[in-house]
């Protein structure tokens, strides 16, 4: 399977930005954790970050083709951006949100999700593992859709 993984603003800082709230792992730390474990073997992986709603979109786009499947921590946007919304809807990737920090926990507005509802599931708060469990979730919808009983 083709799997794209992309992750919103300020995750680049990651390792140093808020390690109370999302650990001490760089991204690139986390996305080369996900891709050694053994539910990534046989699949294929591009990683895209972008601090720009637009940038976030386009690669979407792009990738309409090419990817089976979508993780993505939209990161903040994920409050607000019906944008993203919209693009993952207009692709008709499966798609699953991933958040470090537990969403539903934390301050009001983090507790809506404007992109949950395009998507097959929502993992939040299992830091890097939610990145792995994203995948797990999306290769069984993916390989479900496959072979339909
Ligand atoms: C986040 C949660 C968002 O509310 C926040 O804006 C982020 C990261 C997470 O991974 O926990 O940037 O998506």
């Amino acid at each position: 399977m083709n799997i794209l993984v992309i992750n919103g603003p300020n995750l680049n800082l990651l390792g140093t930005r808020e390690p109370e709230i999302y650990g001490t792992d760089s991204l690139e730390d986390m996305m080369a954790w996900l891709e050694d474990s053994p539910e990534a073997a046989d699949h294929t992986f591009r990683f895209f970050q972008s601090n720009h709603e637009g940038k976030i979109i386009d690669v979407i786009h792009k990738n309409k083709q090419w990817a089976d499947g979508l993780i993505i921590n939209p990161a903040a946007f994920t409050h607000y951006s019906y944008a993203i919304r919209d693009a993952i809807a207009a692709v008709n990737i499966p798609t699953i949100e991933v958040h470090l920090s537990d969403i539903h926990t934390r301050e009001e507005f983090r507790r809506v999700s404007v992109i949950s509802p395009v998507c097959s599931a929502q993992v939040s708060g299992l830091g890097k593992e939610g990145y792995l469990e994203g995948l797990r979730i999306l290769l069984r919808r993916i390989i479900g859709n496959k072979n339909p009983i």
